[in-house]
């Protein structure tokens, strides 16, 4: 096992009526900017129930976050904080209200020119508003980790950043508040999720076998409820394993001491960038092809995944790697998630773009032993045409 550091200070509060500990947590914050995206919190109730938390605060409001913030957007939030003096930001929504929370909140005390140098030149945050999260959609895990992506409109750019100061103070989370998510967006949870676990958990053995396990279960308990709470998002113990996987996923707690590979997601982002489609679905175009890319180098891994989550024992290796593969893209699919590029209407050329966009980037190779290179990009995409 290697060595690490493992940190998190994210309070979780999780099931019903957690919301009544909102004020309680807020204190000793005064000014409260409320952030949400498109308006969902406002069909679904959420909206009222918080602002009737909030009747000791006084609450500024921002809203019209995108999906896959955009930086363009945020940017006015900073604007905002700023002239009112707000003191704590509390998002309430998915992961693109948080990750938008993150950044607005650390671009607040950027010295330099431009807070878009914190994403494209990874200048170091120093300080950071406090944030706090109410979460509609399980999928990201950004409601209990560190990390944030934006994406900017004038260079069709999506990148990250990760910073401690990122990690909210709190986060409330209560399934019935995603009972209302439309079945896409509950599949692009599973999906999400299911590939945050296979970032970390597919690269090769770090003979870390409690590691391993805690990969394992998440991803056997998104294959079991995955499909009940798709059928039914209102199903509240579903949607709790679901929410719980989503978050357990990726807070740091399958990553301490594993290779972890990243390389499916850096990827999606730019499928996402170009093209728009739903962060979930880029990656459930990607994984499969960079397996069938990496099938060698990741083999003992893909091994372990075929046995112990698949339940896969008989054929060669090679016939066992193949069936883990197709059982991944069935379950994918069943949650109505295409993998293959042309059901996206993608063809060869967006290959071409992607490829010559990571080079202009100066990316030469990335993920787990830095296996994906640029070639390994096109042959990868090429699999899913
Ligand atoms: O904007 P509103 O009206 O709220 O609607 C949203 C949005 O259209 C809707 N929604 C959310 N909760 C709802 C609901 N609709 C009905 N009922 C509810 N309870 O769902 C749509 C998608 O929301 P979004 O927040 O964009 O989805 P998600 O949570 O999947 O977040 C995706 C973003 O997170 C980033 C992705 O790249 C993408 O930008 N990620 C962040 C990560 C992190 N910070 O650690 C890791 C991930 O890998 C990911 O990259
Ligand atoms: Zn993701």
């Amino acid at each position: 096992m290697k060595n690490f550091e493992f940190y998190n200070p994210v309070k979780v509060l999780f099931g019903t009526d957690q919301l009544k500990k909102l004020s309680a947590n807020l204190s000793p914050y005064k000014r409260i900017l409320m952030l949400y995206g498109g308006g969902s919190i406002k069909k679904n109730g959420v909206y009222k129930r918080v602002i009737e938390e909030l009747s000791n605060f006084t609450v500024f409001e921002f809203s019209g976050i995108e999906a896959n913030p955009r930086y363009e957007t945020a940017i006015k939030a900073v604007e905002l904080i700023k002239k009112e003096n707000i003191e704590f930001v509390l998002a309430v929504g998915g992961g693109s209200v948080i990750d938008a929370a993150k950044f607005i909140a650390a671009a607040t005390f950027y010295d330099g020119e431009d807070p878009w140098d914190i994403l494209a030149k990874n200048k170091t945050v120093k300080k950071s508003l406090p944030i706090g999260c109410i979460l509609t959609l399980p999928a990201t895990g950004s409601e209990m980790n560190m990390g944030s992506v934006i994406t900017r409109n004038s260079t069709n750019e999506k990148l990250s950043f990760l910073t401690p100061f990122s990690f909210p103070k709190f986060s409330i989370l209560m399934p019935e508040f995603a009972a209302s998510l439309p079945q896409r967006q509950v599949a692009n949870g599973i999906v999400d999720t299911f590939v945050h676990v296979i970032e970390q958990y597919i690269t090769y053995p770090a003979d870390a076998p409690l590691q391993d396990r805690f990969a394992e279960s998440i991803l056997k308990t998104l294959i079991d409820e995955g499909p009940k709470v798709y059928e039914n998002p209102a199903d509240y113990n579903a949607m709790a394993n679901l929410m719980w996987c989503s978050t357990m996923a990726l807070n740091g707690t399958i990553s301490p001491g594993v290779p972890s590979d990243w390389s499916v997601h850096t990827i999606g982002h730019e499928l996402t960038a170009l093209y728009e489609i739903d962060h979930a679905r880029t990656l459930a175009i990607v994984l499969p092809g960079i397996w069938k890319a990496l099938r060698n180098e990741k083999k003992e891994k893909l091994l372990q995944y075929a046995a112990r989550v698949w339940n896969i024992y008989g054929g060669s290796d090679n016939e066992k790697i193949e069936k883990a593969i197709q059982k991944t893209v069935d379950f994918f699919e069943s949650l109505g998630i295409e993998t293959q590029l042309n059901k996206y209407q993608l063809g060869k050329e967006s290959i071409n773009i992607i490829v010559d966009r990571l080079e202009n980037r100066g990316w030469k190779a990335f993920g787990d032993r830095q296996l994906v290179t640029l070639e390994i990009v096109r042959k990868a995409l090429e699999y899913q045409l």
